[in-house]
């Protein structure tokens, strides 16, 4: 690390228990696999992170679901007829409901159906207490989050064959329609708002972002990541995610200050470390907040919200090695790989089972003899 990031946990003097794996997975009754370095666990992120022990998480890498354009197929049906497939009851974005035919009830808690922005921020309000409570004091969190429109915000049924996983029905915006919603900064504001720093707002350009029929405004080719930390002295390492310089310049005739200018050396002077074979071991620039990458490759079948280089530089640079990364929304479990490569352990949470076996397969791993099954006959997406 240079003498320029933010010192780590330990040169603070700051107590990081460095609980282990087998604590972790032993304090949470909503374990689904584990091993030495991973563990993947069920059930709504609050609820998980309940389970887990204060000051235990190093770095957080997160996309949730974005309010009202994905449906997780996370709904439950209880009660009622057993052979009834429910068909009047058109439940789509809602988190409750009854079949008015068998009387059987309709439960979903995934993330991003709340019939308000309000009510959506809440909840991730409510997450976020729960990450201060379990990340170390110089932890790091790393949000990612997309925008909506209020445009057919009303009642609005997807066409067939419309997206696979967009609900049918998306409830009224609090904007009439055709607004832009702003959701990441209003998020960031109300995070703010309860006490966390907001340290970075990275554009992250997608150059091949999935075109738009819309003829009345511009396609949008961004999403937001937010830098949230707890206090002003956190886990930051700015070395490994520099970006090397590409051109010929000789090192002598280099900026050696600043660490922005595309032919900067290094942030001190002279240099350390490094040996004479040329400018290619030189650290290089700061990559600065807008990264250009491609959005991610689907994983079983199933669209992954990043790329893995995105969490690969978040953890890089704000977790330090053999620390703990929790995805508290992780799907794929694109954190957990990217996690696995830079040698960090990896603690994923998602209420769908079938995105760990997804995320199994990711991570090149196999199921545990004790892992339940994933076919829960009660785990149906909405009719
Ligand atoms: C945008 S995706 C995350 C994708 C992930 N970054 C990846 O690499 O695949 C959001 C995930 O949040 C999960 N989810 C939705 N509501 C949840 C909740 N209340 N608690 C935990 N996970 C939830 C969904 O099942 C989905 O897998």
């Amino acid at each position: 690390m240079t003498r320029r990031a933010q010192r780590g946990p330990h040169e603070h003097g700051i107590a990081s228990p460095r609980l282990s794996m087998d604590e972790h997975a032993s304090a949470s009754p909503y374990v689904w696999h584990r091993t030495a370095d991973v563990t993947l666990c069920v059930g709504d992120a609050h609820d998980v992170l309940a389970s887990l022990p204060d000051v235990s998480v190093d770095c957080v890498v997160t996309s949730p679901p974005y309010w009202r354009l994905r449906d997780y197929g996370t709904g439950r049906w209880s009660g009622g007829e057993p052979g009834c497939l429910h068909p009047h009851a058109a439940v789509g974005m809602a988190t409750t409901g009854t079949c008015v035919d068998c009387g059987a009830g309709w439960d979903d808690v995934q993330l991003g159906r709340e019939p308000t922005a309000a009510e959506y921020i809440d909840r991730l309000r409510t997450v976020f207490a729960d990450l201060a409570r379990v990340l170390v004091p110089t932890g790091t969190v790393w949000l990612n989050l997309g925008d909506s429109y209020a445009a057919n915000s009303d009642g609005y049924r997807c066409g067939r064959p419309g997206h696979p996983g967009q609900p049918n029905y998306r409830p009224r915006a609090d904007r009439s329609d055709k607004n832009l919603l702003g959701m990441p900064w209003r998020t960031a504001f109300a995070l703010q708002d309860d006490g966390w720093i907001l340290r970075n707002a990275v554009v992250w350009h997608k150059p091949h972002a999935v075109p738009t029929p819309a003829r009345d405004r511009l396609a949008c080719h961004h999403e937001m990541l937010f830098l949230l930390v707890r206090q002003e002295r956190y886990y930051f390492d700015l070395d490994p995610i520099r970006q090397p310089y590409t051109g010929d310049r000789a090192l002598s005739r280099r900026a050696h200050r600043g660490g922005t200018k595309p032919t900067t050396a290094t942030g001190t002077w002279p240099l350390r470390g490094l040996d004479s074979t040329g400018p290619t071991r030189v650290p290089g620039r700061n990559p600065g907040d807008v990264w250009t990458l491609p959005t991610g490759a689907p994983h079983g079948g199933r669209p992954v919200s990043f790329p893995l280089e995105l969490p690969v530089r978040c953890i890089a640079a704000g977790c330090p090695p053999g620390g703990l990364v929790l995805d508290p929304f992780c799907g794929a479990s694109t954190t957990g790989l990217a996690a696995r490569q830079l040698g960090r352990r990896y603690l994923g949470i998602d209420l769908n089972p079938d995105f760990h076996g997804i995320a199994l397969a990711h991570l090149g791993l196999s199921k545990n003899a004790s892992e339940p099954s994933t076919e829960d006959p009660s785990h149906r997406g909405p009719p």
